[in-house]
């Protein structure tokens, strides 16, 4: 019984132990690992008012499903993905260079879809411009 006891209790803090590491600042469930030359990848299209204008179009039409309109991972889909989408007008999120966001957009990974071939470069700078926009 004591044994019983004693492997239940080791079990709880295991189980207590998972739940601490799968819970992260960003929500992401792991770090992603973005090649050297995306991070340093120059942003191919300038931040003028066309270009965030045709970003907020295809985001809303793409994105904001999972990613909500205003980026915060509020979209009406987002309750059923099991991986939090991240809020885009945090710090985690604005920190990284725009090669990080167009990585991230153009391969994806697990419940992010990947947009390679569905998009071309163009609008994935478009897009990675328009939620610049959505720093707080
Ligand atoms: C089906 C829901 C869904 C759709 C649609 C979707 N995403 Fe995502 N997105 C996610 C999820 C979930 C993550 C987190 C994935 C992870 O960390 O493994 C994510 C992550 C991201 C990230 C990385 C965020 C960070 O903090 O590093 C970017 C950038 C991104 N998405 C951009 C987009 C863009 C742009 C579109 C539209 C063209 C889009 N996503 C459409 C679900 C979605």
């Amino acid at each position: 019984m004591k044994n019983y006891k004693t492997f239940l209790k080791g079990f709880v803090l295991i189980v207590f132990c998972f739940a601490f590491l799968s819970l992260n600042v960003n929500g992401q469930p792991k770090p992603w690992n973005v090649p050297d030359e995306y991070k340093a990848m120059n942003n191919q299209v300038v931040k003028g008012d066309a270009s965030i204008k045709a970003g907020m179009a295809l985001y809303i039409k793409n994105c904001a499903s999972c990613h909500g309109k205003t980026g915060l991972g509020d979209g009406v889909k987002a309750r059923m993905l099991k991986d939090f989408p991240g809020d885009f007008s945090g710090a985690f999120y604005q920190n990284q260079t725009d090669g990080e966001h167009f990585y991230k957009t153009k391969f994806g990974r697990g419940e992010m879809p990947k947009y390679e071939g569905k998009m071309t470069d163009e609008d994935i700078w478009n897009m990675v411009n328009y939620m610049r926009t959505f720093k707080k």
